[in-house]
Order: C-alpha cells, then sequence, then structure tokens
C-alpha cells in the first residue's frame, strides 16, 4: 500500500473521477481541484460513496497559481496528475483563445505552482490527436506529430511544455496519449456526462438507445476499411484509470519526460461498437448513414508496446464490457449528475 498523497487536476470529470477510486483502491492520499466547467459537484458525493470515505476537493482554476500552490503544500502533495483541460474538437475551432488560455495558460500556470510547492512528479493527459492522422497504425511514440485542430495543439504544446521544463530541472513526467475512452465504472455510479449534444460515439449511441435521440448519424460508410466505417482503439475508462496508477509508479524510473500511448492495440469499427452496444442494451439502435465528419481519419490504434514495457500495463477490458457498464450508467442516471441535468 501506498501513503504518497496525489493531487488531480480536472478531479471531478470523467476520466478524473474512474482514476480517483482506482488511486484510492491502491491506498494513495489524495486531493482534487477542479473548477466544475464540465463537471458537477455532485461526483464529490459518489466518489465518497465509492472511496468508502472523505475526498479532499478544492473547487478551484488551474489558472489561479497562488492557490494551487497553497493546496499543493497543505495536503504534501508528492505527485500531480493533470486532467483538468477543455477538449472539444470543434469548440476549439471556433475559440481557440479560450482554448489556448484554459489548456495551455493553465498548464503553465499549474506547473508555476509545482515548482512553487517543490512538486516535481507529474502525468499528464494529453491524447492521441496530437498523431499526425495520415499516419499508419498502430501508431507508436515515435509516429509524426501533426495535430489538425487547436484542441490537438494545445496536447501537442504542453507536451512540449512539460518536455521543457523537465530537461532543466527537477520534474519527472510522463504524458499519457489516450486513445478513445468509453464505458463507465461498473457501480455505474460515475461515468461521463456530456453537456448537450455528445460529440463522441458511445455516449451519442447510448442516448439513442435511451430513447432521449432518435437515431444514430454515422459519419461515412465510404472508408477504406473493411465495412467502410472509421477505425478507431475504444479503451475502457477503469483500464485507462489503472494506466495511471501504473504511471505513478514508473515515474521512479523516469529521469525527465515521456510520452506513453494508452490504448488497447485492437482496432474497431464503428459498426463493430453499434453492435456491440446493441447487445448491450438488448435493442436495435436506429442509424442513419451521413456525410464524412471533417478531420476524421479512417484509421487510429494505439501500439501499446511502449506501456507494456515502461508501465507494465495493458488493456484487459472489451468493447462490449465497455458497453455493458455504459449502459448500466446511463440507466442509472438518464439525464446524467443532478445538477447537470438540463
Ligand atoms: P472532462 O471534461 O469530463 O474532465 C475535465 C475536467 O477538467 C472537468 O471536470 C472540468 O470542469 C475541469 N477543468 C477544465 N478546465 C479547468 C480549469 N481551468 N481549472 C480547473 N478545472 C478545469 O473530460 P475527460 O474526458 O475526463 O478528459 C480529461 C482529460 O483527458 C482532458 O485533459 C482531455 O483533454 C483528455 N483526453 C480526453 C479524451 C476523451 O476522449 N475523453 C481523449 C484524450 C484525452
Ligand atoms: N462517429 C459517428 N457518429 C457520431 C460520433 C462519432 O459516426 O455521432 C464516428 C466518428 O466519425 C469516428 C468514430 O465514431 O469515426 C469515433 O468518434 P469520436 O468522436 O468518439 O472519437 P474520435 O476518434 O473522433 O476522437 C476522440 C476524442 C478526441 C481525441 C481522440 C483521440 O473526441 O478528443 O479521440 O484520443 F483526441
Amino acid at each position: 500500500m501506498h501513503t504518497q498523497t496525489v493531487a488531480l487536476t480536472g478531479a471531478t470529470g470523467y476520466i478524473a473521477s474512474h482514476v480517483v477510486v482506482a488511486l484510492a483502491e491502491q491506498g494513495y492520499n489524495l486531493v482534487g481541484f477542479d473548477n466544475l466547467s464540465n463537471s458537477s459537484a455532485a461526483v464529490v458525493e459518489r466518489l465518497e460513496q465509492l472511496i468508502d470515505g472523505p475526498f479532499a476537493f478544492h473547487k478551484v482554476d488551474i489558472r489561479d497559481t497562488a492557490t494551487i500552490a497553497e493546496a499543493l503544500q497543505q495536503h504534501q502533495v508528492d505527485a500531480v496528475i493533470h486532467l483538468a483541460g477543455l477538449k472539444a474538437v470543434g469548440e476549439s475551432v471556433d475559440d481557440p483563445l479560450r482554448y489556448y488560455d484554459n489548456n495551455v495558460a493553465g498548464s503553465l500556470s499549474l506547473l508555476t505552482a509545482m515548482r512553487d510547492a517543490c512538486v516535481n512528479q507529474l502525468v499528464f493527459s494529453s491524447s492521441a490527436t496530437v498523431y499526425d492522422p495520415d499516419q499508419p497504425s498502430p501508431l507508436t511514440e515515435t509516429s509524426q506529430l501533426g495535430p489538425i485542430n487547436p484542441y490537438g495543439r494545445t496536447k501537442y504544446v504542453v507536451e512540449r511544455l512539460i518536455d521543457d521544463v523537465a530537461a532543466t530541472s527537477d520534474l519527472r513526467a510522463i504524458n499519457l496519449r489516450y486513445f478513445n475512452p468509453v464505458g463507465a465504472h461498473p457501480s455505474g455510479l460515475i461515468g461521463e456526462d456530456p453537456v448537450g449534444t455528445p460529440n463522441n460515439l458511445m455516449p451519442f449511441i447510448m442516448q439513442v438507445a435511451s430513447g432521449q435521440r432518435d437515431e444514430l448519424s454515422i459519419f461515412g460508410n465510404d472508408y477504406d476499411t473493411p465495412d467502410g466505417t472509421c477505425i478507431r482503439d475504444y479503451i475502457h475508462v477503469t483500464d485507462l484509470a489503472n494506466g495511471h496508477v501504473a504511471a505513478l509508479n514508473a515515474l521512479a524510473t523516469v529521469t525527465t519526460s515521456e510520452a506513453i500511448n494508452l490504448g488497447t492495440g485492437t482496432g474497431t469499427s464503428v459498426l463493430d461498437v453499434l453492435r456491440a452496444a446493441e447487445q448491450a442494451v438488448d435493442r436495435p439502435i436506429p442509424t442513419r448513414v451521413v456525410e464524412r465528419r471533417a478531420g476524421d481519419g479512417a484509421v487510429s490504434f494505439a501500439d501499446p508496446a511502449l506501456a507494456a514495457d515502461r508501465l507494465n500495463w495493458q488493456a484487459d477490458l472489451t468493447v462490449a464490457q465497455a458497453c455493458v457498464d455504459h449502459w448500466r450508467w446511463q440507466r442509472q442516471n438518464p439525464t446524467g449528475y443532478p445538477d447537470l441535468s438540463g
């Protein structure tokens, strides 16, 4: 069991809430920071239920350097997992200033607070979106980078910021490049709660299944793939959360900074996901094929070998399991967390 204290930014968000549960199971002391811009305070109560104890939570913006530094000192934090960020690609195209301010200036502020509080271990939520979409899969960490939208470029810039700081200070960091997180905790107490119309495939499918939306639009079936729909690497959020525990353990062996993919290594098409979801929900899900979505590459999946080697971690759960778990969350919380139901 560990007695390290870990701070999570974006602590009440979809992925971080699952990381909190995984870390609590391993005995870490935890503290959470979130400005609640895309999550609900109700998550704190759900987490306390799941971890069977209090969760130290601060409602704070990561751009508030002084408050973050003070809290890091107050809780004697050993390591930070930095998940706070805005993540909607379309929104980032419409309002790049907001995205650079939140994601890049926010990370700069956090790194400054960490320096001021003498915290020198960091795990950062990066994304497979940093890769050039024309690169062949499986994508390795040395595949060519080339994000094609402002959101992806903020992730790219923050990775370089972390690399630069780690090269010239005591900072030791891992940039985790997530592929497509899906699913929910098996309790159905925490899960993904998108505001408004979901951008991502799984929450959209589940809202169609529950009758909140009429049909799924399949964005193109004329790609150069076996069934014509795009292929992605869907990783169960529980596996992803465990990858963070593994990354924290591996920080002891990192000298500066490293980028590591978190994916399953298996590509799954939109139609494959749809079939798995129909099995899980036990009803047909109406669909319509529409135009391709701008910016979508045909195929993207990870080479997870480096994660196996450096983190001693691999994904174990299937897309079918993710659908079952996501559906349980959806059924138990048809309008999401209490104060995000609008
Ligand atoms: P999420 O929106 O559910 O969680 C992010 C959390 O960060 C939210 O609770 C939000 O309120 C908080 N936040 C945002 N800006 C903040 C700020 N300035 N100060 C304090 N808190 C702030 O998203 P998620 O899916 O859990 O994603 C977590 C991280 O993983 C993000 O950085 C995201 O870019 C990255 N990521 C997500 C995916 C995905 O598909 N979900 C894929 C790759 C990478
Ligand atoms: N899709 C549909 N209909 C929908 C939604 C999605 O057909 O309503 C298709 C997309 O065209 C794509 C696939 O389902 O082929 C997956 O789409 P998502 O939007 O769920 O995922 P993406 O791979 O496009 O992007 C996601 C995150 C990004 C992240 C990237 C890589 O949204 O933030 O994974 O990690 F950067």
